[in-house]
């Protein structure tokens, strides 16, 4: 058989990057064979290197919610760029940033702009370490706040994927047992775990950091109950309530889960959308707390290309679009038709499946019923879903390769494209 372009880029590739990808989740270790490589995409499409169309249901992980390439988006990318991609000075175009994100997100009142989630997360538990001048974080098993040494414990998708963690441990090599001490990890939704670990170490506890819709081990929402007793206990422990929304923000509401949840945390982290696709994050939340950072305070955050215009851009046309009147109705409802479509088609091929979504972020479960932990997540049909993201593959519908990771959909995602998505789906349910 004639070796095709992408295996023949996946060799080449393997031998200047480690694993040929420069994101471990991309190199489809978990359901076997060759990662696609993208030489464009639109709306809610992409074309591999061997020009086969495939409707994307990953949308870069997150960000591209107005859909691939947009004309709007492409045209304020190009108009930044023609002035330079970066200063190192400040800008107007920064200020409209942030004064959007405070307008769209009233528990933020100052924000700080980075590069990536990962940075903006970091920045986070720094700094409501320097503000409460205590050490110990909680955060939650499968939940993946970026790749910071004290958050690789019981991190979520990728490192679920590839690493044998056991309790405790650091689930990556090269991050010491010293740190992760600092660094209780708890099972999501499980309030009595929380009550004791407040109880008995509150006073300690710097920073509790969460998912708020858990993306990162499938999709898990948290439980109303679960969300008010963190709440109220680092309230009442003077504790940092970190919302983790690199992944939620703008993307399963125009005021983040915070608003569906109506919790107001101290701090939020915010990535993806934000960004419109360019390498662009954030953190923000109370004044109090934000006036802590350099040059104002003693917690030191500092990036080269952070507000860097072109992303900022992207970032602020994105914000604009996904503002206007019916948008986030529009992607519920396209991302619920979705999701009962698919359970359909499932139901009458006789495969145990189940299904649940938040605004563009879904869930897809190879199990009788919806997970609500990290230990249920682990116990879903791994086996059954590698042969459901090839067969879908092959029909021409790109999934995460992977079992634990949520999917998204776009304003893109029509009528049309779901027919195509279920038509792949009608035979690859059956063929299982
Ligand atoms: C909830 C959450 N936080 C943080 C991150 C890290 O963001 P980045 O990959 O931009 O560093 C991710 C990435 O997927 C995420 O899903």
């Amino acid at each position: 058989m004639a070796v095709g372009k992408n295996e023949v880029l996946f060799e080449r590739a393997q031998k200047t990057i480690p694993g040929g990808v420069n994101s471990p989740v991309r190199a489809f270790r978990q359901v076997g064979g060759v990662p696609r490589f993208v030489q464009k995409a639109l709306g809610p499409y992409f074309w591999d290197a061997e020009d086969r169309r495939f409707v994307d249901l990953i949308m870069s992980w997150g960000p591209m919610i107005v859909g691939h390439a947009h004309p709007e988006v492409v045209e304020a990318v190009k108009k930044a760029a023609e002035t330079s991609f970066s200063y190192g000075a400040p800008t107007e175009v920064e200020i409209e940033l942030a004064e959007r994100i405070c307008s769209l997100m009233p528990s933020i009142e100052q924000v700080r702009m980075v590069s990536s989630g990962t940075e903006a997360t970091m920045s986070a538990l720094r700094l409501a370490r320097g503000y409460t001048e205590r050490d110990l974080i909680i955060k939650f098993e499968g939940c993946y706040h970026g790749h910071a040494d004290s958050l690789l414990v019981k991190a979520g998708s990728g490192l679920l994927t590839f690493a044998d963690s056991t309790q405790n441990a650091p689930s990556s090599g090269g991050v010491p047992q010293d740190l992760v001490k600092h660094t209780l990890v708890l099972p999501y939704n499980d309030v009595a775990a929380i009550e004791s670990a407040f109880q008995l170490r509150g006073n300690e506890i710097a920073a509790v950091i969460l998912e708020p819709v858990a993306g990162n081990m499938n999709l898990i929402r948290a439980k109303p109950e679960f969300l008010s007793s963190i709440r109220r206990l680092t309230e009442q422990y003077g504790s940092v309530l970190i919302y983790d929304e690199v992944m939620t923000g703008f993307r399963v509401a125009l005021h983040g889960a915070q608003s569906l949840q109506g919790i107001v945390p101290d701090l939020t982290c915010l990535g993806k959308v934000m960004g419109g696709g360019m390498p662009m994050a954030a953190f923000g939340g109370k004044k109090a707390i934000m006036s802590k950072l350099a040059p104002l305070g003693s917690v030191y955050q500092a990036g080269t290309l952070s507000g860097n215009p072109v992303a900022v851009a992207a970032g602020l046309k994105t914000l604009e679009i996904v503002s206007r009147p019916g948008f986030y109705e529009c992607l519920t409802g396209q991302t619920q038709k979705l999701m009962s479509g698919l359970q359909k088609i499932a139901d009458k091929a006789g495969i145990p499946f189940a299904t649940d979504s938040v605004g563009g972020m879904f869930g897809m479960y190879f199990a009788k019923s919806v997970p609500t932990s990290y230990a249920e997540v682990t116990q879903t049909n791994v086996e059954t879903f590698k042969r459901f993201f090839h067969a879908m593959l092959d029909e021409g519908v790109y999934l995460a390769p992977s079992a634990y990771e949520a999917g998204f959909t776009s304003i893109a995602h029509d009528n049309l494209v779901l027919e195509e998505i279920f038509a792949a789906a009608e035979k690859s349910f059956q063929g299982l």
